[in-house]
Protein backbone atom coordinates (compact mmCIF):
# COMPACT_ATOMS: atom_id res chain seq x y z
CA UNK A 1 0.00 0.00 0.00
CA UNK A 2 1.81 3.54 -0.92
CA UNK A 3 0.26 6.49 0.65
CA UNK A 4 1.01 10.05 -0.66
CA UNK A 5 0.90 13.17 2.75
CA UNK A 6 1.06 16.78 0.75
CA UNK A 7 2.23 19.33 3.08
CA UNK A 8 3.98 16.93 4.34
CA UNK A 9 5.60 19.77 6.73
CA UNK A 10 2.41 21.89 8.17
CA UNK A 11 0.89 20.78 11.73
CA UNK A 12 -0.91 18.06 9.97
CA UNK A 13 1.76 16.63 8.15
CA UNK A 14 4.56 16.63 10.81
CA UNK A 15 1.77 14.86 12.79
CA UNK A 16 1.43 11.96 10.22
CA UNK A 17 5.06 11.39 10.44
CA UNK A 18 4.82 11.03 13.82
CA UNK A 19 2.03 8.30 13.28
CA UNK A 20 3.94 6.77 10.64
CA UNK A 21 4.75 3.61 13.24
CA UNK A 22 1.02 2.84 13.22
CA UNK A 23 1.65 2.12 9.45
CA UNK A 24 5.23 0.97 9.24
CA UNK A 25 4.19 -1.73 6.95
CA UNK A 26 2.82 1.05 4.37
CA UNK A 27 5.06 2.96 1.59
CA UNK A 28 4.86 6.58 3.20
CA UNK A 29 5.63 9.21 -0.10
CA UNK A 30 6.20 12.48 2.23
CA UNK A 31 5.45 15.54 0.17
CA UNK A 32 6.46 19.30 1.39
CA UNK A 33 5.31 22.34 -0.38
CA UNK A 34 8.69 22.53 -1.95
CA UNK A 35 8.87 18.64 -2.89
CA UNK A 36 5.50 19.31 -4.55
CA UNK A 37 3.26 21.94 -5.06
CA UNK A 38 -0.31 21.09 -5.45
CA UNK A 39 -0.56 24.00 -7.72
CA UNK A 40 1.26 22.35 -10.38
CA UNK A 41 -0.75 20.58 -12.44
CA UNK A 42 2.27 18.85 -14.37
CA UNK A 43 4.21 17.83 -10.99
CA UNK A 44 1.05 15.88 -9.90
CA UNK A 45 0.66 14.33 -13.20
CA UNK A 46 4.00 13.38 -13.21
CA UNK A 47 4.35 12.11 -9.90
CA UNK A 48 0.74 10.01 -10.03
CA UNK A 49 2.01 8.56 -13.30
CA UNK A 50 5.40 7.22 -11.98
CA UNK A 51 3.73 5.97 -8.72
CA UNK A 52 0.80 4.52 -7.95
CA UNK A 53 -0.71 5.85 -4.70
CA UNK A 54 -3.29 3.63 -2.67
CA UNK A 55 -4.24 6.98 -1.05
CA UNK A 56 -3.51 11.06 -1.04
CA UNK A 57 -3.86 12.74 2.13
CA UNK A 58 -3.93 16.31 1.70
CA UNK A 59 -2.84 18.42 4.40
CA UNK A 60 -1.70 21.04 2.21
CA UNK A 61 -3.53 24.41 2.18
CA UNK A 62 -3.49 27.95 2.42
CA UNK A 63 -4.01 28.39 6.21
CA UNK A 64 -3.51 32.16 6.70
CA UNK A 65 -7.48 33.06 7.49
CA UNK A 66 -6.98 36.87 7.80
CA UNK A 67 -4.12 37.16 5.04
CA UNK A 68 -6.57 35.34 2.87
CA UNK A 69 -9.44 38.62 2.67
CA UNK A 70 -6.74 40.67 1.12
CA UNK A 71 -4.38 37.31 -0.80
CA UNK A 72 -7.84 35.75 -2.06
CA UNK A 73 -6.34 34.45 -5.25
CA UNK A 74 -3.68 32.50 -3.34
CA UNK A 75 -5.89 30.82 -1.22
CA UNK A 76 -8.76 29.96 -4.22
CA UNK A 77 -5.45 28.97 -5.89
CA UNK A 78 -4.27 26.07 -3.20
CA UNK A 79 -7.82 24.90 -1.51
CA UNK A 80 -9.95 25.23 -4.53
CA UNK A 81 -7.91 25.02 -7.82
CA UNK A 82 -5.25 22.37 -6.66
CA UNK A 83 -7.94 20.61 -5.74
CA UNK A 84 -9.23 19.88 -9.24
CA UNK A 85 -5.40 17.93 -9.78
CA UNK A 86 -5.34 16.19 -6.94
CA UNK A 87 -8.96 14.90 -7.55
CA UNK A 88 -8.51 14.23 -11.63
CA UNK A 89 -5.41 12.36 -10.99
CA UNK A 90 -6.59 10.23 -8.05
CA UNK A 91 -10.20 9.13 -10.17
CA UNK A 92 -7.29 8.05 -13.06
CA UNK A 93 -5.66 6.24 -11.20
CA UNK A 94 -7.82 5.18 -8.33
CA UNK A 95 -6.13 6.34 -5.65
CA UNK A 96 -8.66 7.33 -2.41
CA UNK A 97 -8.38 11.15 -2.03
CA UNK A 98 -8.51 12.14 1.96
CA UNK A 99 -9.04 15.77 1.95
CA UNK A 100 -8.76 17.65 5.16
CA UNK A 101 -11.30 20.69 5.94
CA UNK A 102 -12.65 23.03 7.69
CA UNK A 103 -15.28 24.12 10.47
CA UNK A 104 -15.66 27.22 8.81
CA UNK A 105 -17.21 26.26 5.65
CA UNK A 106 -20.35 27.35 8.29
CA UNK A 107 -21.31 30.36 9.24
CA UNK A 108 -21.58 29.61 13.20
CA UNK A 109 -25.13 30.56 13.49
CA UNK A 110 -26.28 26.99 14.44
CA UNK A 111 -27.25 26.95 18.17
CA UNK A 112 -26.38 22.99 18.21
CA UNK A 113 -23.36 21.18 16.80
CA UNK A 114 -23.13 21.06 13.14
CA UNK A 115 -23.60 17.72 11.57
CA UNK A 116 -22.64 16.50 7.57
CA UNK A 117 -25.77 17.33 6.63
CA UNK A 118 -26.20 21.27 7.41
CA UNK A 119 -26.13 23.86 4.73
CA UNK A 120 -22.73 25.13 4.65
CA UNK A 121 -22.43 29.14 3.96
CA UNK A 122 -18.61 30.92 5.02
CA UNK A 123 -18.12 34.24 6.21
CA UNK A 124 -14.66 34.52 4.96
CA UNK A 125 -12.75 33.74 1.94
CA UNK A 126 -10.31 31.14 3.44
CA UNK A 127 -13.83 29.12 4.46
CA UNK A 128 -15.34 30.28 0.91
CA UNK A 129 -11.83 28.72 -0.67
CA UNK A 130 -11.83 25.49 1.06
CA UNK A 131 -15.96 25.05 0.52
CA UNK A 132 -14.88 25.22 -3.11
CA UNK A 133 -12.21 22.38 -2.60
CA UNK A 134 -14.54 20.53 -0.91
CA UNK A 135 -16.57 20.75 -3.92
CA UNK A 136 -14.31 19.99 -6.58
CA UNK A 137 -12.97 16.58 -4.56
CA UNK A 138 -16.95 15.51 -4.78
CA UNK A 139 -16.97 16.39 -8.17
CA UNK A 140 -13.97 14.76 -9.84
CA UNK A 141 -12.84 12.00 -7.55
CA UNK A 142 -15.34 9.18 -6.83
CA UNK A 143 -13.28 7.68 -3.72
CA UNK A 144 -12.45 10.58 -1.22
CA UNK A 145 -13.05 11.40 2.22
CA UNK A 146 -13.59 14.89 3.07
CA UNK A 147 -12.30 15.37 6.85
CA UNK A 148 -13.82 18.29 8.29
CA UNK A 149 -12.20 19.48 11.79
CA UNK A 150 -11.26 22.56 14.24
CA UNK A 151 -9.47 24.08 16.39
CA UNK A 152 -5.87 22.44 15.13
CA UNK A 153 -2.91 22.50 17.69
CA UNK A 154 0.28 20.49 17.39
CA UNK A 155 3.60 20.89 18.70
CA UNK A 156 4.71 22.07 15.40
CA UNK A 157 3.89 25.33 13.80
CA UNK A 158 1.93 28.63 14.62
CA UNK A 159 -1.45 27.60 16.42
CA UNK A 160 -3.22 28.42 19.49
CA UNK A 161 -1.29 26.28 22.14
CA UNK A 162 2.06 27.44 20.89
CA UNK A 163 0.54 31.14 20.70
CA UNK A 164 -0.31 30.92 24.46
CA UNK A 165 2.77 28.96 25.95
CA UNK A 166 5.06 31.85 24.07
CA UNK A 167 2.73 34.79 25.31
CA UNK A 168 2.83 33.06 28.78
CA UNK A 169 6.09 34.19 28.90
CA UNK A 170 5.98 37.53 27.43
CA UNK A 171 2.79 38.78 29.09
CA UNK A 172 1.41 39.41 32.66
CA UNK A 173 -2.20 39.88 31.41
CA UNK A 174 -3.84 38.63 28.03
CA UNK A 175 -7.64 39.75 26.51
CA UNK A 176 -9.17 36.49 25.18
CA UNK A 177 -12.21 35.95 23.17
CA UNK A 178 -15.11 33.50 25.03
CA UNK A 179 -18.19 34.22 22.54
CA UNK A 180 -16.68 31.88 19.86
CA UNK A 181 -17.23 28.27 20.89
CA UNK A 182 -15.64 24.92 19.24
CA UNK A 183 -13.35 22.08 20.14
CA UNK A 184 -9.80 22.33 20.55
CA UNK A 185 -7.93 19.50 18.33
CA UNK A 186 -4.58 17.47 18.33
CA UNK A 187 -3.26 17.09 15.24
CA UNK A 188 -2.02 13.80 16.37
CA UNK A 189 -5.70 12.70 16.82
CA UNK A 190 -6.48 13.86 13.23
CA UNK A 191 -3.56 11.89 11.85
CA UNK A 192 -4.44 8.67 14.09
CA UNK A 193 -8.51 8.65 12.72
CA UNK A 194 -7.23 9.18 9.22
CA UNK A 195 -4.94 5.95 10.00
CA UNK A 196 -7.56 4.09 11.42
CA UNK A 197 -10.13 4.63 8.38
CA UNK A 198 -7.20 3.80 5.88
CA UNK A 199 -7.08 0.66 8.52
CA UNK A 200 -10.96 -0.02 8.33
CA UNK A 201 -12.17 1.33 4.98
CA UNK A 202 -15.42 0.45 4.87
CA UNK A 203 -16.26 2.64 1.61
CA UNK A 204 -18.66 4.62 2.76
CA UNK A 205 -16.84 7.66 0.76
CA UNK A 206 -18.13 11.26 1.21
CA UNK A 207 -17.69 14.06 4.42
CA UNK A 208 -17.05 13.38 7.63
CA UNK A 209 -16.91 15.85 10.85
CA UNK A 210 -13.56 14.89 13.06
CA UNK A 211 -12.64 16.96 16.31
CA UNK A 212 -11.94 15.97 19.62
CA UNK A 213 -14.90 15.71 22.01
CA UNK A 214 -16.20 18.41 24.15
CA UNK A 215 -16.51 22.04 23.35
CA UNK A 216 -15.39 25.46 25.07
CA UNK A 217 -14.38 29.09 23.91
CA UNK A 218 -11.13 30.29 22.84
CA UNK A 219 -11.05 31.23 26.67
CA UNK A 220 -11.60 28.29 27.65
CA UNK A 221 -8.91 26.96 26.02
CA UNK A 222 -6.37 29.52 27.12
CA UNK A 223 -7.52 28.71 30.80
CA UNK A 224 -6.74 24.85 30.11
CA UNK A 225 -3.36 25.90 28.75
CA UNK A 226 -2.23 28.01 31.43
CA UNK A 227 -3.37 25.37 33.88
CA UNK A 228 -1.52 22.62 32.40
CA UNK A 229 1.57 24.83 32.08
CA UNK A 230 1.70 25.84 35.68
CA UNK A 231 1.36 29.79 34.41
CA UNK A 232 -0.15 32.86 36.66
CA UNK A 233 -0.73 34.75 33.63
CA UNK A 234 -4.07 37.04 34.24
CA UNK A 235 -6.55 36.68 31.61
CA UNK A 236 -9.69 38.73 30.70
CA UNK A 237 -12.55 37.27 28.59
CA UNK A 238 -13.62 39.51 25.92
CA UNK A 239 -16.33 39.49 22.98
CA UNK A 240 -15.01 39.00 19.38
CA UNK A 241 -16.43 42.72 19.12
CA UNK A 242 -13.22 43.72 21.30
CA UNK A 243 -11.14 42.16 19.56
CA UNK A 244 -11.46 42.89 15.41
CA UNK A 245 -9.78 40.55 12.73
CA UNK A 246 -9.08 41.59 9.29
CA UNK A 247 -11.68 37.36 8.88
CA UNK A 248 -15.13 37.31 10.43
CA UNK A 249 -15.20 33.92 12.78
CA UNK A 250 -18.14 31.89 13.42
CA UNK A 251 -19.46 31.86 16.30
CA UNK A 252 -19.99 28.49 16.83
CA UNK A 253 -17.70 25.72 15.24
CA UNK A 254 -18.78 22.94 17.31
CA UNK A 255 -18.79 19.77 15.15
CA UNK A 256 -20.89 16.54 15.17
CA UNK A 257 -19.21 13.85 15.39
CA UNK A 258 -21.54 10.93 15.57
CA UNK A 259 -20.79 9.97 11.80
CA UNK A 260 -17.74 9.27 11.83
CA UNK A 261 -18.09 7.55 15.44
CA UNK A 262 -20.50 5.12 14.00
CA UNK A 263 -19.52 4.24 10.33
CA UNK A 264 -15.67 2.96 11.47
CA UNK A 265 -16.61 2.35 15.46
CA UNK A 266 -14.11 5.28 16.05
CA UNK A 267 -13.30 6.41 19.68
CA UNK A 268 -12.60 10.26 20.05
CA UNK A 269 -10.47 11.54 22.97
CA UNK A 270 -11.91 14.49 24.90
CA UNK A 271 -9.75 17.52 23.96
CA UNK A 272 -8.59 17.80 27.74
CA UNK A 273 -7.43 14.80 27.73
CA UNK A 274 -5.47 15.56 24.52
CA UNK A 275 -4.32 18.40 25.57
CA UNK A 276 -2.64 16.95 28.84
CA UNK A 277 -0.92 14.26 27.46
CA UNK A 278 1.25 16.61 24.86
CA UNK A 279 4.80 17.28 25.96
CA UNK A 280 6.06 21.19 25.74
N1 LIG B 1 -5.04 24.96 11.75
C1 LIG B 1 -6.33 24.90 12.05
O1 LIG B 1 -6.77 25.39 13.11
C2 LIG B 1 -7.28 24.19 11.14
C3 LIG B 1 -8.65 24.16 11.47
C4 LIG B 1 -9.52 23.49 10.63
C5 LIG B 1 -9.05 22.86 9.49
N2 LIG B 1 -7.73 22.94 9.18
C6 LIG B 1 -7.28 22.29 7.95
O2 LIG B 1 -6.35 21.29 8.31
C7 LIG B 1 -5.40 21.10 7.26
C8 LIG B 1 -4.00 21.12 7.80
O3 LIG B 1 -3.78 22.39 8.39
P1 LIG B 1 -2.48 22.70 9.25
O4 LIG B 1 -2.94 23.33 10.51
O5 LIG B 1 -1.58 21.53 9.27
O6 LIG B 1 -1.87 23.86 8.34
P2 LIG B 1 -0.36 24.36 8.20
O7 LIG B 1 0.40 24.01 9.42
O8 LIG B 1 -0.46 25.78 7.77
O9 LIG B 1 0.19 23.47 7.01
C9 LIG B 1 -0.19 23.67 5.69
C10 LIG B 1 0.93 23.15 4.83
O10 LIG B 1 0.53 23.31 3.47
C11 LIG B 1 1.68 23.65 2.74
N3 LIG B 1 1.36 24.30 1.48
C12 LIG B 1 0.89 25.55 1.25
N4 LIG B 1 0.76 25.77 -0.07
C13 LIG B 1 1.15 24.63 -0.68
C14 LIG B 1 1.27 24.24 -2.03
N5 LIG B 1 0.94 25.06 -3.03
N6 LIG B 1 1.71 22.99 -2.31
C15 LIG B 1 2.05 22.14 -1.32
N7 LIG B 1 1.99 22.46 -0.02
C16 LIG B 1 1.54 23.69 0.30
C17 LIG B 1 2.43 24.61 3.65
O11 LIG B 1 3.78 24.65 3.25
P3 LIG B 1 4.66 25.97 3.47
O12 LIG B 1 4.79 26.10 4.95
O13 LIG B 1 5.92 25.69 2.77
O14 LIG B 1 3.85 27.09 2.87
C18 LIG B 1 2.25 23.94 5.01
O15 LIG B 1 3.31 23.05 5.28
C19 LIG B 1 -5.71 22.19 6.23
O16 LIG B 1 -6.49 21.64 5.22
C20 LIG B 1 -6.53 23.20 7.01
O17 LIG B 1 -7.40 23.91 6.16
C21 LIG B 1 -6.83 23.57 9.98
Amino acid sequence: MKLLVTGANGQLGKSFRDSVSLLSEYEWHFKSSSDLDITDKEAISILFDKEEFDYCINCAAYTAVDKAETNKEQAFLINSQALKYLAENCEKSNCVLIHVSTDFVFNGLKETAYTELDETNPINEYGKSKLQGEENVKKLCSKHYIIRTSWVYSNYGNNFLNTMVRLAKEREELNIVNDQFGTPTFAGDIAKAIVYIIQNNTGHYGVYHYSNEGETSWFGFAQAIFNYIGSKIKINPVSSNDYVTAAKRPKNSVLNKDKIKITFQLKIPHWKDSLEKIKL
